[in-house]
């Protein structure tokens, strides 16, 4: 106890509330010693993970790193949102009461970071000074080094940040214990895992995992499910899995801001990375402002939207990242830029990084190259001669500030203001490249029926969408009802409201070629979306929302796409619509308290398509 006091002292937390959390947690999990972290321990914390092999150099100021080959992804079966408070339970949170989950975890963490350092990070996931701050402090405790290195990339970390609130009491307690990750039956009937926030104690305890989403507890336990809940409960703001983008018209000096929801895996870091086309580059700029989370608010005073991005750094996935797919983050990930990365394949010689999709094929010579699971390539087996170089979740770490196209003003503690809101699914017919979408209710009821395509037998039936309400299905903390009503509220606030639109990059032919060459030419329907927000184009309207006509689109400097591709993506599949708007009937039943506006929109949506000829 004296020990742990001496620490605090010395780090200079003055947070009495901080002070009994650390000496609490430190106790209980039989730390053999504490450690306050501040972002300037970055270089000494980094040298001291490459002593202990945690870390590999990977070239000048870059590092790779392994997890446990048991533990590369989010578990969502795992992971659990608990309150005090059944109604909060719903159909994606996997709700269960709070009295039960800490207990169960309080006992799991007993003794169990044994010998370890417990460090202690500070943290707020807010730009300093931004209205929404005090929902955005809180402590991550952790025994894992490489966690920390990754937190300080991915949140601004320092003690400053618990010393001076307004309510000492008010900051997120995250306690995350690796456990024995050789021994948690992780996927097996006997799973020990759990990852739970408990929402209305403002409480996180991870346990069993040391893997990006499972650990950096401020990124999405903090950033996504507990900011989402407080938004709803504070009826101040929404919290959401979104990107935020800025596009910069030099012709007339304007600037518009795009902020949108996409399921894991389906474009937003690659979207919110984006540089225009050659071909518009003298005319449009874009920045970068966020890949991963936004946090929305109304300012009374201008009645409009402002979007913030929480973090401090960008996870992102390394898979196909390259200079023709993404240059903004080659050059975000290159040497001397701090990068982390994850589970790609490393050559212990050169001490260079590969992932699928960095080139075209692997390096030619495989010398020194080993998997993402530390396996000699040159020694793999028959049956594994074909298995992937790196996981498919690999991925890399690097700041914001990293990134070539950075907004000047990211660090506005405002945000900025929002322009148009977009849903992205990943779908390979149906959804037309954009459609868009004026009126509130129908904009939000779009938002919840956003799906991603089945993928594999296990997530659902071939054709039937993956249902991803927002892009918020993993990370949902309390009923789809209530979030829906709170949507309309928040938004509905706005004097000046946000365009909504649909945009869909994957509608594939019959011979399974992508019918838009995607990446930085996704600027083009953006575009086309800001000149129908401002009245420069009309589109054309069908039952599901304004397409654009194909002489409305700045389709200079493609000349590769066909005309009977263009025809296809602007058009609307009438009868695949008829039998998608059944599916939706049953998404949407399954959510009690589903406000009356979205049952209204839904049945709007649905008649006009039945008016349709064919
Ligand atoms: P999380 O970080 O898990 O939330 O996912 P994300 O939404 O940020 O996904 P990301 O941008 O990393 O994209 C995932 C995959 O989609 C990558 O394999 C990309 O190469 C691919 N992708 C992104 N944009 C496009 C596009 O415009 N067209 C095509 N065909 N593929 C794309
Ligand atoms: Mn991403
Ligand atoms: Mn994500």
């Amino acid at each position: 106890m004296a020990a742990i006091d001496a620490v605090l002292d010395a780090a200079g937390v003055k947070n009495s509330r901080v002070r009994d959390f650390v000496r609490q947690w430190a106790e209980h999990t039989g730390a053999a010693r504490v450690e306050v972290v501040n972002a300037s321990d970055d270089a000494r914390l980094i040298a001291e993970a490459v002593e202990a092999g945690e870390l590999l150099p990977a070239g000048e100021g870059r590092y790779y790193s392994r997890s446990h080959p048991k533990d590369t992804a989010r578990s969502e079966e795992r992971t659990v949102v608990a309150t005090n408070n059944e109604s909060d339970k719903g159909v994606y949170n996997n709700w269960k009461p709070a009295s039960e989950m800490r207990p169960m975890l309080t006992e799991r963490m007993k003794g169990a970071s044994a010998g370890k350092t417990m460090y202690v990070v500070p943290y707020v996931m807010a730009p300093p000074g931004s209205p929404l701050q005090p929902y955005a402090t809180g402590v991550e405790l952790t025994d894992t080094r490489t966690v920390v290195l990754h937190m300080i990339r991915m949140a601004r970390v320092g003690v400053e940040h618990v010393n001076e609130l307004a309510d000492p009491d008010y900051f997120v307690r995250g306690v995350h214990v690796t456990g024995d990750l050789d021994n948690l039956g992780q996927g097996t009937p006997d799973d020990q895992r759990y990852f739970v926030t408990i929402a209305d104690e403002r409480t996180i305890l991870h346990y069993g995992s040391s893997y990006g989403g499972n650990a950096l507890l401020g990124k999405i336990a903090h950033g996504l499910r507990q900011a989402t809940y407080d938004g709803w409960a504070s009826g101040k703001f929404l919290a959401e899995q979104f990107l935020l983008l800025g596009i910069t018209d030099k012709q007339t000096g304007r600037t518009y801001h795009v902020c949108g929801g996409m399921p894991s895996a389906s474009g937003k870091t690659n979207l919110a990375m984006i540089l225009s086309p050659d071909a518009l580059g003298d005319r449009y700029q874009v920045h970068f402002y966020g890949d991963d989370i936004a946090w929305l608010w109304v300012d009374p005073e201008d009645g409009r939207v402002y979007a913030i991005n929480p973090e401090f750094g960008a996870f992102g996935v390394a898979k196909d990242t390259n200079e023709a797919t993404n240059p903004t983050a080659v050059e975000a990930i290159a040497e001397g830029t701090g990068t982390i990365f994850t589970n790609v394949a490393y050559n212990e010689q050169t001490q260079d990084v590969w992932w699928e999709g960095r080139t075209k094929t692997p390096p030619a010579d495989a010398t020194g190259w080993r998997d993402w699971k530390g396996e000699l390539i040159s020694e793999r087996s028959e049956a594994e001669k074909d298995a992937p170089w790196a996981h498919p979740n690999s991925r890399f770490t690097t700041t914001l500030a990293n990134i070539p196209n950075i907004a000047p003003d990211y660090t506005n503690p405002k945000g900025v203001p929002v322009d148009a809101i977009i849903f992205g699914g990943r779908t390979r017919d149906r959804e037309p490249l954009i459609r868009a979408i004026t009126d509130l209710a129908e904009g939000v009821y779009d938002g919840l029926t956003l799906g991603a395509e089945a993928t594999f037998a296990a997530e659902g039936t071939e054709g039937v969408l993956r249902y991803d309400p927002m892009s918020m299905r993993p990370f949902m903390a309390y009923s789809e009802g209530a979030y829906a009503a709170h949507w309309l509220k928040i938004i509905g606030a706005a004097k000046d409201q946000p365009i909504f639109a649909h945009v869909n990059w994957f509608q594939r032919g019959e011979d399974g070629r992508f019918l838009w060459p995607g990446y930085r030419d996704n600027l083009r329907p953006l575009l086309w979306l800001m000149q129908l927000r401002n009245g420069e184009v009309t589109g054309r309207q069908t039952p599901v929302g304004i397409v654009p006509t194909k002489e409305e689109l700045q389709l200079e400097g493609m000349d590769d796409l066909r005309a009977d591709d263009l025809e296809t993506i602007l058009s609307i599949d009438t009868h695949r619509w008829r039998q998608e708007m059944g599916h939706r009937e049953e998404h949407l039943k399954l959510f009690p308290g589903m406000p009356e506006e979205i049952w209204e929109a839904h049945r709007r949506v649905a008649a006009g398509l039945e008016a349709e000829q064919g």
